[in-house]
């Protein structure tokens, strides 16, 4: 079983799109048994919120189901998945300063653009406040690492057997 949590800052535009995506393409591939996704905010501007509009829009017009509610980031988290896959390098810094409080050095802390895949980025952009554009904009960087992300949970399966 490997257990993978994406982190933005809200918890309500990219990391929720990003477990929507991955979970649809753990279960088009019969991988639900073997694969867990999560998402959550390094804030606590949204706990307990639906995504936002603009981003169940997307989802909905590239057919996916979102079953999510905002959550922050837990002490918990960082034994309880395998990858923390920050959205960005400023939630990946906020990640970091939390397990330095609370004195963990965590091995499994990645940026999504860990695993891009024939789109070039760094950072996810935040499309907050911005337009729609943005949301769609997301949506492709995220589809297309998502299938970069797969291709090595898929050989860590392989791997353990
Ligand atoms: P997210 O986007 O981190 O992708 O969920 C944001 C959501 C809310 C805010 C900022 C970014 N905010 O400032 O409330």
């Amino acid at each position: 079983m490997i257990k993978v949590l994406f982190v933005c800052l809200g918890n309500i535009c990219r990391s929720p799109l990003a477990e929507a995506i991955l979970t649809q393409k753990v279960k088009e591939r019969g991988l639900s048994k073997s694969i867990v996704v999560d998402s959550c905010g390094t804030s606590d501007f949204h706990i307990g919120e639906l995504p936002d509009d603009r981003t169940l829009a997307c989802a909905a017009k590239h057919q996916l189901n979102i079953q999510h509610r905002g959550r922050q980031i837990l002490r918990s988290d960082f034994k309880g998945f395998d990858y923390l896959i920050a959205m960005d390098s400023s939630n990946l810094e906020n990640v970091q300063k939390l397990a330095g409080k609370y004195k963990i050095m965590p091995k499994n802390l990645f940026l999504m653009s860990n695993f891009k895949n024939g789109i070039e980025f760094n950072d996810v952009p935040d499309p907050y406040y911005g337009g729609e554009e943005g949301f769609e904009e997301v949506y492709e960087i995220l589809n297309a690492s998502i299938d970069g992300l797969l291709q090595t949970l898929e050989k860590e399966l392989v791997k353990n057997g």
